[in-house]
């Protein structure tokens, strides 16, 4: 269930980078929920794209990170920040050169600690339907949604829905936008998996 690894999306990250990161720049506070972190190279990638492209004001952003972490594992991996080379195999080279150095541990990185500043995780089940906070500018749930039941998945991105402030969603790519819930959100490109709120 917990099956993920650094850049696992590029293509969702480039949709960031280009449609979701020019209007991140013109706010004060930026809050970001990614849902279904697991031990978190997710959140991670996305915040090393961030910094890569906001510049300083990169310091401006917060990356809720949550899970239902049945391992009860994913709080302190993802605060100590450090992992395994071959959980690393697939990062750029540039990217992993700038944010990543050798741990104590041999055969181990870590994670520069602006970066992992920029993330902070919680136990969080979907299935609870309490938003992580409201005001969001960006929610990341991906690969979490195919697990659910049709009418859990239209309640869950309802309360996504509700707690974002005009923002983007970003599923993967064969999550499409349940018909109940098309007018709330519009595809920023055709093949969507990245969506608008626009209600
Ligand atoms: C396949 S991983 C996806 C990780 C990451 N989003 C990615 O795409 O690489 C699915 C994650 O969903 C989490 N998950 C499953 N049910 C959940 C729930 N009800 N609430 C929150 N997270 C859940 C699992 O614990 C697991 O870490």
């Amino acid at each position: 269930m917990a099956f993920t690894y650094f850049f696992r999306d590029i293509q969702t990250l480039e949709m960031i980078r280009d449609h979701v990161i020019p209007e991140l720049r013109t706010r004060r506070y930026i809050h970001i929920w990614d849902a279904g972190c697991a031990m978190g190279p997710e959140p991670y990638s996305l915040a090393m794209v961030l910094r890569e492209n906001m510049g300083m004001i990169f310091r401006n952003v917060k990356i809720h990170a949550t899970d239902i972490d049945s391992s009860n594992l994913f709080g302190d991996i993802i605060s100590k920040g450090i992992y395994p080379r071959d959980q690393i195999q697939r990062i750029p080279k540039d990217i992993f050169e700038k944010y990543f150095s050798p741990a104590d541990e041999p055969d181990h990185f870590v994670i520069s600690e602006e970066i992992r500043k920029s993330v902070s995780f919680t136990r969080h089940d979907l299935l609870d339907l309490q938003p992580v906070r409201k005001g969001l500018n960006l929610i990341l749930c991906k690969n979490v949604l195919l697990h659910f039941q049709e009418k859990e998945r239209i309640e869950v991105i309802k309360m996504f829905h509700d707690a974002l402030e005009g923002g983007y969603l970003a599923m993967e790519q064969t999550q499409k936008m349940p018909p109940e819930l098309e007018e709330y959100f519009e595809p920023v490109v055709s093949n969507a998996q990245l969506y608008r709120k626009v209600v």
